[in-house]
């Protein structure tokens, strides 16, 4: 991490799309937050979209490796996981994604937005939080569940409730606080160390 990193400096936010079908809602989702985090102050927001990156499950190394998302991993300060509920779990090419990569994650908050049927994807978002600690990457509290959101996606988007909408503020709260927390220890270690 660059020393010139300050307090001040704006999070870097990957915001990482789970599912990788052809025809998904998770597009929908996706252009909903975009929109919600562009009046954020403060954040650079860096949309990664796994149905882009070539990561073949027969290269997966332990310990990671560099890949061709693994700079814009590397450069986050805290990442948004966006991910629908497939058989009360999460998608496999998301955890493809987790698994080849290791450093990219490591101190560093990490949130979600579940999606699914009356679920709202919670039951992949529990599972998740079981796997970032062996990355060293903690989990934040509060998360945003949409339940069937294909009942409120109409031709002009995803159009969240009221409470879909506080939740996601809370969320971002939260990870503001870990994300600027995190990174001064961060930069706190890189200065020691110089
Ligand atoms: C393989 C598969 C399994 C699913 N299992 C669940 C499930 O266990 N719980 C749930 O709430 N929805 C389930 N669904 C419905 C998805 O949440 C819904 O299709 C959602 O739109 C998937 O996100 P995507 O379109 O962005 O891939 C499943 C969908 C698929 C494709």
């Amino acid at each position: 991490m660059s020393t010139e990193t300050t307090a001040q400096s704006p999070l870097r936010l990957a915001v990482i799309i789970g599912s990788v079908r052809h025809e998904r809602f998770a597009d929908a989702i996706t252009s909903w937050l975009e929109t919600e985090l562009a009046t954020t102050d403060g954040l650079e927001v860096d949309v990664i979209d796994l149905a882009d990156v070539d990561l073949p499950l027969q290269g997966t190394r332990p310990g990671g490796t560099e890949t061709a998302i693994s700079g814009r991993l590397h450069a986050a300060d805290a990442y948004l996981v966006v991910t629908p509920e497939y058989n009360h779990s999460f998608p496999a090419a998301l955890k493809n994604a987790i698994d080849w990569h290791y450093q990219e994650w490591a101190y560093k908050p990490v949130a979600f937005v579940g999606y699914g049927a009356g679920s709202g994807g919670i039951r992949a978002i529990e599972q998740l939080r079981l796997i970032f600690p062996e990355l060293r990457a903690t989990t934040i509290r509060d998360a945003v569940l949409l339940a069937a959101p294909w009942t409120r996606f109409g031709e002009n988007g995803y159009k969240a409730t009221e409470g879909e909408r506080a939740a996601l503020t809370a969320t971002m709260t939260e990870l503001g606080w870990w994300a600027r927390t995190l990174r001064a220890g961060r930069v706190a270690e890189v200065e020691s160390a110089a």
